[in-house]
């Protein structure tokens, strides 16, 4: 008995050795693929840089990746005095595909470091691209990276761990966090982006995706500290009326949450409560976020502000796609209403103001390109709509219009937004490029369009149809943000 059990614990002994053994080398051969892929991802994004900063239409003080193209933004966290984004990318080309994490930080989301890129897709194990997903510091103060691994299998939900305290390298945990199994006999389809979250000291996980046609976000709670084991706990919201759901992302503001998800081509937000015995979320208020914005990202500040981030694509392949709209504050009022407002930070941009006098816009007001830099500013403003039925804002090919009657604001690169109606306008407006963001009436209504201006002599120019006036403003001309590429290898 004995020496059969000495040899039963000896041969298993000698399997626990191979497999340690080959445990070792395998994760060797990981380190070396991964090494070897974001070295080839980082040379030929190097290689695509002087073509893309060559562009004038390219954003300067928007956040967007050195070249090639970027869509989402991924895992944005404040961690040890930095903000890190991370963000879907293309190393390879201009256009959509082979999909790779990017990263940068920054100490005020202002100017930026660009930082290797983060994760790659290990093509050896047949996984194509790591598609969005979300970083979370776990109970123990550990940092980890959840994103969604697509191959030609169902999609995966997996997780990385930072080899450094700077969040430069990362390795994979070697085995999948979620996979559909989860969900026992609930089918789940297009089933991706994971956002993690903690609430009453328990972590809760986020999912996007469809059941039976339905835009749903699934609700996942924690079995382990490290993350690895979730029990599903149900659909935890149904969209009234899309039939998918991608990029979910939620944070509590006082007593509410603002769940944001993304429905193509929209970010819509939904102020509500969470009961978490049911898994269940009830919906307050509904709003769109950002017209032409999407996949939305949200972190906390360093003091516990929730700031948003999301994409916009251009689609152009001029060496370079999209940017990430400008860091907003979200906030509720007291009615519970949802609104998001340019950081204070960005102030920091501002090289020259031009202050604006109380004028009558019947006759117009004219800045002329000697004035303003027309293709990167920012004017707030605000109107006095008195008896004018019409406003006008007129920067060589993008106009914004704000019907009165109808309080209806469009611009001529956005969706026509509805506004409260009242009698005085707010107008916080950036242009940059080919992006331009408007915030209208203290974030109430928000825009994100894409057009150059163009001509930049004619400047910008303010009408109104009858009587309107501008009670007071500013222009501010902003320099480009700051991108230090010395960490960028
Ligand atoms: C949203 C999205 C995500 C997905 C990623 C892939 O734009 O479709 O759902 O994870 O892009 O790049």
């Amino acid at each position: 008995m004995l020496g059969i059990g000495t040899d039963l614990r000896l041969g298993n002994l000698a399997r626990m050795l191979a497999l340690l053994v080959a445990g070792i080398l395998s994760m060797g051969q990981g380190t070396a693929e991964r090494d070897d892929l974001i070295a080839k991802a980082m040379a030929s994004t190097k290689a695509a840089m002087a073509a893309a900063e060559a562009d004038p239409q390219r954003p300067t003080y928007h956040f967007r990746a050195p070249a090639n193209w970027m869509n989402d933004p991924n895992g944005t966290i404040y961690r040890e005095g930095w903000y890190h984004v991370f963000y879907q990318f293309n190393p390879y080309g201009d256009q959509w595909g082979h999909m790779h994490w990017g990263h940068a930080r920054s100490r005020d989301m202002v100017d930026w470091e660009n930082l290797p890129v983060a994760l790659w897709p290990t093509w050896s194990k047949g996984e194509e691209h790591i598609f969005s997903g979300s970083t979370f510091i776990d109970q123990d103060g550990k940092v980890k990276a959840f994103y969604t691994s697509i191959g030609q299998r169902d999609p995966e939900q997996w997780t990385a761990r930072p080899l450094d305290n700077e969040l430069i390298r990362w390795e994979k945990v070697d085995q999948p966090a979620l996979n559909l199994a989860v969900h026992g006999d609930t089918k789940v389809d297009e089933w991706r982006d994971p956002f993690p979250f903690r609430e009453g000291g328990k972590d809760y996980l986020l999912l996007g995706g469809n059941t039976a046609g339905k835009g749903s976000v699934f609700l996942y709670e924690a079995l382990d500290r490290e993350l690895g084991n979730w029990k599903f706990r149900g659909q935890m919201f149904q969209h009234p009326d899309s039939g998918n759901i991608e990029c979910p992302n939620i944070a509590k503001i006082g007593n509410k949450w603002v769940l944001l998800v993304s429905n193509f081509p929209r970010v819509e937000a939904f102020v509500g409560t969470i009961d978490f015995a049911s898994g269940k979320f009830t919906t307050e208020h509904r709003s769109v976020l950002s017209d032409g914005s999407y996949a939305s990202q949200l972190l906390h500040d360093k003091d516990g502000h929730v700031i948003h981030f999301a994409w916009a694509n251009t689609s152009d392949h001029k060496g370079w796609n999209g940017w990430l709209t400008l860091p907003s504050e979200l906030t509720l009022t007291a009615a519970g209403e949802l609104r998001r407002n340019p950081i204070a930070a960005l102030t920091k941009l501002r090289t020259k103001e031009i202050k604006l006098d109380h004028s009558e816009l019947a006759t117009g007001l004219d800045l002329n390109g000697k004035q303003i830099d027309a293709n990167h500013f920012e004017a707030d403003l605000e109107f006095e709509l008195g008896s004018a039925t019409a406003l006008h804002l007129k920067l060589g090919r993008w106009n914004l219009t704000y019907d009165v009657v109808k309080s209806e604001l469009s611009t001529s690169a956005s969706p026509s937004v509805q506004v409260q109606k009242g009698s005085k306008l707010r107008l916080h407006l950036f242009v940059d490029g080919s992006a331009t963001d408007v915030y209208v009436n203290d974030g109430e209504q928000t825009l994100t369009g894409r057009i150059a201006p163009g001509a930049t002599e004619e400047g910008l120019k303010i009408t109104s149809d009858g009587n309107a006036t501008l009670a007071h403003g500013a222009i501010y001309n902003l320099r480009p943000a700051k991108f230090d590429f010395s960490h960028f290898n």
